[in-house]
């Protein structure tokens, strides 16, 4: 006898559901590890400071809430068995990510952006479809994704207000574990994608930034 669940249609749907409402719904990703936020002291911001950093967080929570979308999209039509579990293993180390986003945008005041549920739906549905196509490809999608992040986040250490030790921890963790999630998806048979599909997923991220920075 295998322990291994076999699971309908109608289970697989119901826990997608679930998976979304998690990702979706305010304060509802529970951290495995602690913000790394914890062991720095909040710094005084002025009020245009604090905004800037909301917003900063915004976009980076948002990007977690793509993350998940594509793991799970992913993980919905991946053939391979070890592939979906690799994602699913993948998309519970971004709840980390997402909710340590979500504690410092509360901290500052402010909230997610509104315009997430739109941006789940359309990863999801790059993520369910590259899945569909072959698990390299999906693969793939997860290293130039990854690397997106990785660049998002360069840009924004670069731009926090000196002193926002806070902010500042939680990005450099989140850097540190995106490089191994790309690095992971190569090893196990990701495609390398051409300049030109990066240059289109880099406009989608435009696209994003440019929104959810203030909405
Ligand atoms: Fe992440
Ligand atoms: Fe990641």
């Amino acid at each position: 006898m295998t322990s291994q669940r076999h699971y309908s249609p109608a289970d697989r749907l119901l826990l997608q559901a679930d998976a979304a409402l998690r990702t979706l719904l305010p304060f509802s990703g529970q951290p495995n590890r602690p913000s790394p936020a914890q062991a720095h002291p909040d710094s005084a911001l002025d009020e245009a400071q604090a905004r800037h950093v909301c917003g900063l967080m915004r976009i980076n929570h948002t990007g977690e809430v793509c993350a998940q979308a594509l793991y799970q999209g992913q993980a919905l039509t991946a053939k391979l068995p070890a592939v979906r579990q690799a994602m699913e293993q993948a998309a519970d180390e971004e709840i980390d990510h997402l909710a340590w986003c979500e504690q410092r945008i509360r901290e500052l005041g402010g909230r997610p952006s509104l315009l997430n549920p739109l941006f789940y739906g359309l990863s999801f549905g790059i993520g369910a479809t590259a899945g569909a196509i072959s698990d390299r490809i999906s693969l793939g999608f997860v290293a130039a994704t990854e690397d997106q992040v990785v660049k998002h986040l360069d840009q924004h250490l670069a731009e926090l207000p000196t002193g926002d030790a806070r902010s500042q921890a939680i990005l450099e963790q989140m850097r540190e574990d995106e490089l191994q999630h790309a690095t992971a998806a190569l090893d196990a048979g990701g495609l390398r994608f051409p300049a030109p599909i990066k240059a289109g997923m880099s406009l989608l991220s435009k696209v994003m930034t440019k929104t959810t920075y203030r909405i």
